[in-house]
């Protein structure tokens, strides 16, 4: 079966999982998050307290993870490790951290690199994360690059902490997003960087809506749909 495979990435904080989960909805596609699969692996290296930047100690924990990817009656992705339903505790804070750092590791994403492909063979997806367009799906009907300024960035997940009961200094929060930038678009391999073939959103100066929008009206124009 030919699928539309949707790829968007770009850095956190930029609202990928909110607007690519509404327009997959909207279009009836599957919306695959592939940063809550490294999250569910950086949970498991945190649960085992091994130090995420140690690649060797990371890969050797590989083969006691069975990470899997499942949908709700309501279409809503879910985490599965070994056979736990982890959706919600992969999103602590400190997991952000560890995803990241498991992220930069060459056997974690030679690991999940099947999984996320195999996802999009069977159904039209909306996928998003760092690297769809440029390796995971780099013949992907649509590519979008989305993005806003980092203190934007830093402004919405200051927002995200408060309504959580975990308010944070936005000096803070924007010094976490500056770190976690660096090693997403710095790391060897599969580093974040617009594909050349992708369309650029920058939703800086856009609300929710607006950018929900723009998005639907690119994939749209491309799809023809
Ligand atoms: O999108 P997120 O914040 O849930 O992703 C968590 C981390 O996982 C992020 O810091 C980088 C990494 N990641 C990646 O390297 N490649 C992807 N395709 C998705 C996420």
């Amino acid at each position: 079966m030919n699928t539309i495979r949707v790829a968007i990435d770009g850095p956190s904080g930029a609202g990928k999982s909110t607007l690519a989960r509404s327009a997959a909805k909207k279009l009836g596609f599957w919306y695959v998050d592939t940063g809550a699969i490294y999250r569910t692996i950086g949970l498991y290296v945190y649960r085992k307290r091994a130090f995420p930047g140690d690649g060797a100690a990371v890969a050797a924990l590989l083969p006691e993870i069975h990470a899997e990817v499942r949908y709700d009656a309501e279409g809503r992705q879910k985490m599965y490790l070994n056979g736990e339903d982890v959706s919600e505790e992969i999103r602590i804070p400190e997991i952000s951290d560890y995803a990241s750092r498991v992220a930069e590791v060459p056997a974690v994403r030679d690991y999940l690199m099947e999984m996320q492909r195999s996802l999009a063979r069977d159904h039209n997806v909306i996928m998003d994360g760092r690297d769809i367009g440029t390796v995971v799906l780099p013949d992907a009907e649509v590519k979008i690059y989305l993005t806003a300024s980092i203190e934007e960035r830093a402004k919405r997940r200051m927002l995200d902490y408060e309504r959580k009961g975990t308010p944070k200094p936005y000096e803070e929060v924007l010094q976490e997003a500056r770190e976690r930038d660096y090693r997403d678009s710095h790391r060897e391999i599969a580093p974040l960087r617009q594909a050349e073939d992708a369309a650029l959103l920058d939703t800086t100066e856009l609300d929710e809506q607006e950018s929900e929008a723009a998005l639907l009206r690119l994939i749209r124009e491309r799809v023809g749909q």
